[in-house]
């Protein structure tokens, strides 16, 4: 007996009849994802950082503030994401503003989540990273780089069509720049001109030329969170981007989402969030040469701090090859990062090994590991199959004791990552 790619067919097409069917059983019940509120406790002390009963006493001076809900027993209000947000723009305590920080004159931050191990956490990290950030205040974007969309199922966006991913950002690229390159005067130079770049119809009838900036950015259950979502169908851009590069060898197939992410306004969002492939390849080249700074995760065992010195081995030689040997387009050369960072996760405070660990990360990477590692949490096991991250877990649906320990050390390790975009945005370039 053997097989072929016919039954790999026959297999998946088994899966797709099955597919919605599997997704309601695992997902929420409406397959709709939804946004719960939060309770005056949560908004005060934990996301506004306010004394709860100085927070109690501004509501009640203002009644136009926003009211919240009162649910269950009565006792206390809960309010949407937005609700949060325009007390946010509204509140001042103790004449501070409640509004997070952001240099002025620059544009949004791009932070990579990246490495070539898959289960390092990066999809969990940029979720909690996502989520926390929102609850600060900032307006993000992320980008699922992945196929295997983990972030963008968790973020509710289970049908997505590949040109909509970062795919068609590529292509739509190859487009515009090969049709930019063939516009422009080339004989000054030369003396000759040099042969048009032909853009095979197969790839101009999609018609991914013709999308703008915003046709790639959905919204999600979070009002101030947007996704340029993935999905499975989106593995082939591999295949698909080695072909693209020799149409137009003079295309810098590695900037294009650099490229694309230039087009939005610099006062659009204030986070930028890529969640990275777990391999090298044009995706993830993409997500690296349009960061500003590298985070990565990596599990506390020695295998796994094995693996990401290999990561970073490899990206070092990927990064030389590609400011040696290829256009660049605008793209300035070598890439330069603002901040790389390590990042501990799935940690046991109490585990010996991870300890040790610990210290070896800081031993090696001298200056470069957060200080806070994130913590293995039972909340994130169960939460991950729930697709959620501890933020959209309602505290009553669990231990409170275990949904605290989760929610602070995602905060530590965020507020850690928050102050460091902070210093980085700084020395970003101003806008022009
Ligand atoms: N802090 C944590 N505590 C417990 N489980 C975690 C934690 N971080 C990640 N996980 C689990 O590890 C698995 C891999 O994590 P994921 O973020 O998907 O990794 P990657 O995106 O790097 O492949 C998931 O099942 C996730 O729920
Ligand atoms: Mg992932």
């Amino acid at each position: 007996m053997t097989y072929t790619h016919e039954d790999l067919s026959r297999l998946q097409a088994n899966s797709l009849k099955m597919q919605s069917w599997i997704r309601r059983q695992t997902f929420s019940p409406e397959l709709e994802k939804t946004l719960r509120r939060f309770s005056s406790w949560e908004v005060s002390e934990l996301i506004l950082k306010v004394n709860q009963s100085t927070f109690r006493g501004r509501l009640a001076a203002d009644p136009s503030l926003p009211a919240g809900e009162v649910v269950g027993d009565g006792r206390q209000r809960w309010y949407t994401l937005e609700e949060i947000n325009e007390m946010r723009r509204r509140m001042k305590v103790n004449r501070r503003s409640l509004l997070p920080r952001r240099p002025t004159g620059k544009r949004a931050f791009r932070a990579a989540v990246a490495n070539f191990k898959g289960g390092a956490g990066k999809s969990t990290v940029a979720l909690h990273f996502a989520h926390a950030a929102a609850l600060d205040g900032y307006r993000v974007l992320v980008v699922d780089f992945d196929p295997q969309a983990t972030l963008s199922h968790s973020m509710g966006l289970s049908d997505v069509a590949e040109e909509y991913t970062v795919w068609g950002i590529m292509a739509r690229d190859l487009v515009r720049e090969t049709d930019r390159m063939n516009e422009a005067p080339t004989a000054a130079e030369s003396g000759a001109s040099l042969p048009r770049r032909q853009i095979p119809s197969s790839i101009r009838d999609m018609g991914l030329g013709t999308l703008r900036v915003p046709d790639f950015i959905k919204p999600t259950a979070w009002s101030s969170i947007d996704i340029i979502p993935s999905c499975a169908n989106a593995a082939f851009v591999e295949f698909a981007s080695a072909q693209y590069r020799h149409l137009n060898p003079d295309w810098s197939f590695f900037a294009a989402v650099s490229r694309y992410l230039d087009g939005l306004a610099p006062d659009a969002y204030d986070l930028v969030i890529f969640d990275c492939p777990p391999a090298i390849g044009y995706q993830s080249m993409n997500a690296v040469f349009a960061a500003d700074m590298l985070y990565i995760p990596s599990g506390p065992g020695y295998w796994e701090y094995d693996s990401t010195t290999s990561f970073i081995g490899q990206l070092a030689e990927a990064l030389e090859d590609l400011s040696a040997g290829f256009p660049a387009g605008n793209l300035p050369l070598p890439k330069a990062f603002l901040e790389i960072r390590f990042l501990l996760t799935r940690y046991e405070p109490g585990n010996d090994l991870h300890r040790a660990m610990f210290d070896a990360f800081r031993k090696v990477f001298d200056g470069h590991v957060a200080e806070h590692p994130i913590e293995m949490t039972r909340a994130v096991e169960q939460s991950g199959r729930f697709l959620s991250s501890v933020y959209e877990i309602d505290y009553r649906d669990m231990t409170r004791e275990t949904w605290r320990r989760a929610r602070t050390t995602f905060d530590q390790a965020y507020a850690e990552f928050r102050d460091t975009v902070l210093s980085a945005w700084d020395r970003l370039e101003d806008v022009a």
